[in-house]
């Protein structure tokens, strides 16, 4: 099984799109595909239709003493299923406090190790024991960033708390990949940001580019992903070829690979000062 984070320290970089549309393109080519929602405000929940659940039947459940894959509170929808989240995640953090507490959801993902191909964890900007969790318990992590200064800067420190992770908690951690999201080709800033990231970080910046696309825009209740709303659109192109890409270096899974990248860099950015509670 495929454990995956999608992740930036900055809000608003189209993490919960890239979640939704790739587990229904993982899903649409035949893997069983879990989606579990870690942000307290539940987009992703209400985007595939669903209310925000009670904290008994969400995502904090994974969280609890001795869980077993059937008390995971799952919702099964079109092409994925869902671990719905709650607004209680809020307020759990304030009793997640412990070193070990990074671990939870390792112990899920071990539990859920036959049930599926590919889980998906979907969460919030700022660093949490959530998202710790779930990059402990990933061996990919993919970085959405909308190629302009603020989601830039939040990518490349979400980038070195992946290498941190990786270096002190998750050896399995394959290096992130950056994936370029509402790319609008007309902007120079754009096409300057994309330049950057590109020479800087070279293959560890995805091929494919996901544009602007009205059809991702569009605030959906009704849990359809572009796939179904608009197969046409070039959001539903972008994300298949993402898909694609990603399914490439998923199979044969190899998270230790660390591609042509420099050991030196990896170093400069793993310093680690800045996240003294890992
Ligand atoms: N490729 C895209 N083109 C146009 N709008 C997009 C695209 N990707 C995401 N959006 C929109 O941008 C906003 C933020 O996206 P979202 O996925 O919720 O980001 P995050 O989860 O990182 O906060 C949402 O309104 C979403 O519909
Ligand atoms: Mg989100």
């Amino acid at each position: 099984m495929i454990t995956l984070t999608i992740c930036n320290h900055k809000g608003g970089t189209g993490k919960t799109t890239t979640v939704m549309n790739l587990a229904a393109a993982f899903g649409m080519t035949g893997r069983d595909v879990l989606v579990v929602d870690l942000d307290p405000q539940a987009f992703l929940t209400r985007m595939m239709g669903e209310t925000e659940a009670a904290a008994k039947l969400s995502s904090l459940v994974l969280f609890e003493e001795d869980i077993e894959s059937e008390k995971v509170p799952i919702t099964p929808l079109r092409t994925f299923d869902l671990v719905p989240s709650s607004a209680a995640l809020s307020s759990a953090i304030r009793r997640l406090t412990k070193p070990t507490d990074v671990l939870w959801l390792r112990e899920f993902v071990d539990c859920m190790d036959k049930h599926y191909d590919l889980i998906i964890f979907d969460i919030a900007a700022a660093v949490t024991v959530f998202s710790l969790n779930a990059l402990v318990a990933s061996n990919f992590v993919v970085i959405p960033v909308l190629p302009e200064y603020q989601p830039v800067l939040g990518g490349e420190q979400t980038y070195q708390t992946a290498q941190v992770v990786r270096k002190r908690l998750n050896p399995d951690l394959a290096t992130p990949k950056f994936l370029l999201t509402m790319v609008d080709g007309r902007k120079r800033n754009h096409l300057g940001y994309r330049k950057y990231l590109r020479e800087r970080y070279g293959e560890r910046v995805m091929r494919t580019v996901i544009r602007t696309c009205t059809a991702l825009s569009l605030t959906r209740q009704n849990g359809q992903t572009v796939f179904e709303s608009d197969p046409q659109a070039r959001g539903s192109i972008d994300y298949a070829s993402a898909a694609d890409e990603l399914g490439q270096l998923f199979d044969p899974i190899d998270g230790g690979d660390l591609g042509p990248e420099s050991k030196e860099e990896i170093k400069a950015h793993s310093s680690g000062e800045q996240f003294s509670f890992l």
